[in-house]
């Protein structure tokens, strides 16, 4: 294609407010710059953090109409001179500014990533940016051995699931947490030792006992709020904490002192921010994950709905009644 189309089917919302401000337009593609590349939305990827930029809780930047999203993969219809891509190249893209709710995503070049052609959108893009996330918590931040014990907050979503997989994968016993009896039974079959209730009473005693009294080493920890205190104390000797998200978006809040007598460390990081510093950053944690899909480690678990659903896919994420990753087919 020599020219970009005219206009493209996207999901946009004109104010703030609950899942029903979400409307599917015709609107007129925006402007490709000369760096940036179209791409024919083949599976745009739903993520929590959206239904808080839906709400005007998550960038305090945020200009209104939006399209959200912030992950799609597709083909490449149109590629500015200057984007170092080519049209037909299946790619991976972030958006980090938002705007993957469509038929047609207009993102800068180089942060699309060419990925296979023969692995099927959704599955690129459930191990996509939550892929990378979840890899980035367990090996990076988390730094996971063999043999060592990981709590996975929220095991049963998006990120929570792959963090999941992928410290089984190295050879970690994993403990999750999931708030309904399916989804600790999901979590299980995900490769949780153990699956626990949020909402335990006693889940500092539970966790403990789940570790002989010793502790985990890792938390990757997706939930926050009254979750976090417990899982602090399940936190052993030079144990890691991994911030990766608030779900709850209650605070998470500890006295730093008492890391000292184990030797503990607390890290997090957002990944958007990371990929605006240095877009090609995460080129290997996308092989890595792509990889352990394929040689069948890591299995993901995907449900697709059409544009027009947008709503009811927040309403879904917002009511906890999703498991694995959610995308939006045009
Ligand atoms: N740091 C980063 O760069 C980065 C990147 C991606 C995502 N995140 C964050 O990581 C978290 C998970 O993202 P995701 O895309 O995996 O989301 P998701 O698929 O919706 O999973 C969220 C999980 O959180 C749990 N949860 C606990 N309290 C909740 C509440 N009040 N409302 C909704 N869910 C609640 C749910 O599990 P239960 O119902 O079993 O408790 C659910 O499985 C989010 O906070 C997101 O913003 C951070």
């Amino acid at each position: 294609m020599t020219a970009p189309p005219q206009s493209r089917r996207a999901v946009q919302f004109s104010r703030f407010g609950p899942p029903d401000v979400l409307e599917l337009v015709t609107e007129p593609l925006p402007t490709p710059g000369p760096a940036d590349v179209v791409v024919a939305v083949a599976a745009a990827g739903v993520n929590f953090a959206d239904t808080m930029v839906r709400r005007g809780e998550y960038r305090r930047d945020q200009q209104l109409p939006d399209v959200p999203g912030v992950e799609a993969v597709g083909t490449v219809v149109w590629a500015g001179p200057g984007s170092g891509h080519v049209v037909g190249t299946t790619v991976a893209a972030f958006l980090t500014e938002g705007g993957g709710y469509t038929d047609h995503a207009v993102v800068a070049g180089r942060r699309a990533y060419p990925v296979p052609a023969d692995v099927a959108p959704v599955t690129v893009a459930a191990g996509f940016l939550q892929g990378i996330t979840a890899w980035y918590a367990v090996d990076r931040h988390g730094r996971t051995r063999p043999g060592e014990t990981v709590l996975v907050t929220g095991a049963t979503g998006g990120v929570g699931g792959l963090a999941v997989q992928l410290a089984a994968d190295l050879g970690a016993r994993v403990i999750g947490t999931a708030s309904t009896p399916a989804k600790r039974e999901r979590a299980r079959e995900l490769g949780c030792a153990g699956a626990v209730d949020p909402a335990d009473p006693d889940l500092r005693g539970t966790l403990r006992d789940l570790t002989d009294g010793r502790g985990v080493d890792v938390v990757v920890d997706m939930v926050g709020g009254p979750v976090f205190a417990a899982a602090l104390d399940a936190l052993g000797h030079n144990g890691r904490y991994v911030v990766v998200g608030s779900s709850t978006q209650q605070p998470a809040v500890f006295d730093a002192r008492r890391l000292m007598p184990r030797g503990q460390t607390v890290s997090g990081f957002i990944l958007r921010r990371i990929i605006d510093a240095d877009p090609a950053e995460p080129g290997r944690a996308i092989t890595h994950v792509l990889d352990r899909v394929a040689a069948g480690a890591v299995r993901l678990r995907t449900e697709t709905f059409p544009l027009a659903d947008a709503a009811h896919v927040h309403t879904l994420l917002e009511e906890r009644r999703t498991v694995g990753k959610i995308c939006l087919v045009p």
